[in-house]
């Protein structure tokens, strides 16, 4: 099983989401794409983080679109039936169970608020195929998967991702993670203490 959990990363998920509404508010039906997405608890946590921040409206046209590569359709469940045991919901922030949990008749267990599951979407998908599953996208989140691929499998998987994004859009790592100094033509640093970046439109890329 994955290694995931809710609010993981929270400062870095509230910052790129701060940064990025300005963003959003000229898209009718904004899309962003979780990749390495596991049971969902990373769509989730982004899907109320942006609820927390965007008017009613606005939060209903969103979509998250999350994938990971788990082949025997076992994330796919889970982040279709959205219930977690209580045991690991219990490190929230303040107020968040309340608002957007509730409990479903499974005794120990919480299930995420429709509100909130309707945004995202699953479906499986090998960022080592490095082929995109979409364009248009305002924002890329890959957290916490970059680590396990080779140097060149990276950078071809964030090329992948720079074709994947709106012209102006964003990608959003974990703190750790570097941009490939080839890849400096395509991504601009977008805030300095954070791994979030601006697509570059047409960048020459070394590969
Ligand atoms: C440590 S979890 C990170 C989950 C979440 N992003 C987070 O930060 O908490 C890494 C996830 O990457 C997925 N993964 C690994 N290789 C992948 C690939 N080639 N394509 C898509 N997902 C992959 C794994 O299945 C796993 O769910």
């Amino acid at each position: 099983m994955a290694f995931t959990f809710f609010f993981r990363d929270q400062q870095v998920l509230e910052r790129v989401v701060e940064h990025i509404l300005p963003s959003l508010a000229g898209r009718s039906h904004p899309r962003i794409w979780d990749a390495g997405a596991a049971m969902g608890q990373e769509p989730y946590t982004l899907a109320i983080v942006f609820a927390e921040r965007m008017g009613y409206f606005a939060f209903n046209n969103l979509r998250i679109d999350a994938t990971d590569v788990e082949s025997t359709g076992q994330f796919a469940q889970m982040i279709e039936a959205a219930l977690y045991p209580k045991d690991e919901l219990s490190r929230l922030p303040e107020g968040i169970l309340e608002k957007y949990f509730e409990p479903n008749g499974k005794p120990e267990h919480f299930r995420v608020i429709d509100r909130i599951r309707r945004r995202v979407v699953y479906q499986r998908h090998d960022l080592l195929s490095f082929r995109e599953i979409g364009q248009g996208y305002s924002l890329v989140l890959c957290k916490n998967v970059l680590l396990h691929f080779q140097p060149l499998e990276r950078i071809a998987v964030l090329r992948m991702f720079h074709r994947a994004l709106a012209p102006g859009g964003f990608f959003a790592t974990e703190q750790t993670q570097e941009m490939p100094p080839e890849l400096a033509p395509l991504f601009q640093r977008a805030i300095p203490d954070g791994q979030l970046f601006r697509k570059v439109e047409g960048g020459a890329c070394a590969s």
